[in-house]
């Protein structure tokens, strides 16, 4: 954020990320010398600030040790009050992590309780603060646990994981913390805190963003859908939102988390993404269609149940509507951001969709039985009028941000180039 990179600059000269690392007590604490250790060898400082609880699982010794620096633990410590103030760390920091945070950190931060020397700093800080929640699954499922994991994102607090995986209590399910090795990676090269050091490329712009399958009905009980989970097209929405982005995201049926911050519009057809996407355009300045909207639909969706009783039975499909061509064919359009997902000719079939609905990029993705849709990676190719990119196979967050960042670059560069058909700003 501007505030810390100004003080950065301002003091030492130095570029180090200062990360105040939370420790809780969740038995994934065990975890946390780790996370300092990965930290400190990607250039971090790290300060590490426990709870009570926190030393039922890990010694204040061992993470002094890796941290080289003396871990706060008490609120009412006169000593180290002297020497830097809670107020004076919570200033200090260019990120505030907790990892892991239990349920009960969690529920003190949604609820603006300051009762120790942590949840304190978390309420004193303006750096980014970022959650990394462990807990038994059936905790972490509890409606009070997701009603303040909802109103924490909501106020901007960024969470990793937890993950799905064999737990310290004996079952399997939701509630694991990420592992320290790619919490550090997340942090430090997912852009937590560069990404917040640098200038946010999509302050203020409106941008609309569509994700997952469209059910296109035959009659009251089956549809025609295809295979994508949306999970890009969230990716999309979060990397957006990060980058300053007002999101809205028209979202077709997925059993995804919409993130913190973006607001959702939920639709289930074609013709409803079509008419979600027209209602919300008029202000728009990005459009990104990630959605895999079916092409065609049943001419008529039988009103009752269809029978088995016919050898053979006949479907008529008729082309569904063009969200995508209608939005870029606007006298008033915004920046257009389509995406194709091939089985074969990759190269080709883009740059033809890219020029025949006249769209500002295109994204291309290979599909099939191995790759693209429901997968936690992904490959990109991306085209524009001029130009391409190409980004290998990587975790879909991780290409989402590179993505909105080639994104917000080219919008920026046609902005420039004052066009007619983009939103005059
Ligand atoms: C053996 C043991 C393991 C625990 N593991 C977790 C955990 O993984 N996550 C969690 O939210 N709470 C866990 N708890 C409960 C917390 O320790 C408890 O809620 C405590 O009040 C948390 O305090 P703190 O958040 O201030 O550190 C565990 C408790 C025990 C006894």
């Amino acid at each position: 954020m501007e505030r810390t990179a100004d003080r950065m600059s301002r003091e030492s000269g130095s570029s180090s990320p200062r990360i105040l690392l939370g420790v809780t007590g969740g038995i994934g604490a065990y975890k946390s010398p780790e996370l300092v250790r990965r930290l400190v060898e990607r250039g971090a400082e790290v300060q590490v600030v426990m709870t009570r609880g926190a030393g039922q699982f890990v010694t204040a010794t061992t993470l002094q040790a890796v941290s080289s620096r003396r871990v706060r633990d008490d609120l009412w410590d006169a000593g180290a009050e002297a020497a830097m103030g809670h107020i004076e760390l919570a200033r200090w920091a260019d990120l505030v992590v907790v990892a892991p945070a239990t349920a009960h950190f969690m529920g003190s931060f949604a609820g603006g309780l300051a009762g120790d020397l942590l949840s304190t700093l978390c309420l004193a800080t303006t750096a980014p603060v970022v959650l990394v929640p462990a807990m038994n699954r059936v905790m972490w499922e509890h409606a009070a646990v997701q009603a303040n994991r909802a109103v924490l994102e909501g106020r901007g607090v960024r969470l990793l994981g937890p993950v799905e995986g064999d737990q310290a209590c004996g079952e399997h399910g939701m509630g694991r913390m990420m592992e320290p090795v790619e919490i550090a990676r997340e942090l430090l090269e997912g852009r937590v805190v560069a990404g917040r050091l640098e200038p946010q490329r999509l302050k203020g712009v409106k941008a609309v963003i569509t994700a997952g399958p469209t059910r296109e009905p035959i009659d009251p009980v089956r549809y025609i859908t295809n295979r994508s989970s949306g999970k890009m097209g969230y990716a999309i929405a979060e990397a957006a939102r990060d980058a300053g982005a007002d999101v809205v995201l028209v979202s077709g049926p997925v059993s995804l988390r919409v993130p913190g911050g973006v607001r959702r519009v939920d639709v289930e057809t074609a013709e409803q993404m079509y008419g979600a996407v027209h209602r919300e355009i008029h202000d728009t300045e990005l459009f990104i269609a990630c959605a895999a909207v079916s092409d065609y639909r049943p001419h008529r969706a039988s009103a009752r149940k269809i029978k088995r009783s016919d050898e053979e039975i006949k479907v008529d499909l008729v082309r569904s509507k063009d969200t995508l061509s209608s939005v870029a064919a606007l006298a008033h359009r915004p920046f257009c951001v389509g995406f194709a997902a091939e089985t074969e000719d990759l190269d080709r079939h883009a740059r033809d969709k890219l020029a025949n609905k006249g769209l500002d990029m295109i994204a291309a993705n290979r599909v099939g039985p191995d790759c693209g849709f429901d997968a936690e990676t992904n490959a990109l190719k991306v085209f524009w009028p001029g130009g391409e990119a190409e980004f290998g196979e990587r975790a879909k967050s991780v290409l989402a941000r590179q993505l909105v960042e080639l994104v917000a670059e080219r919008y920026h560069a046609a902005r420039e180039t004052p066009r007619t058909s983009l939103l005059a700003g």
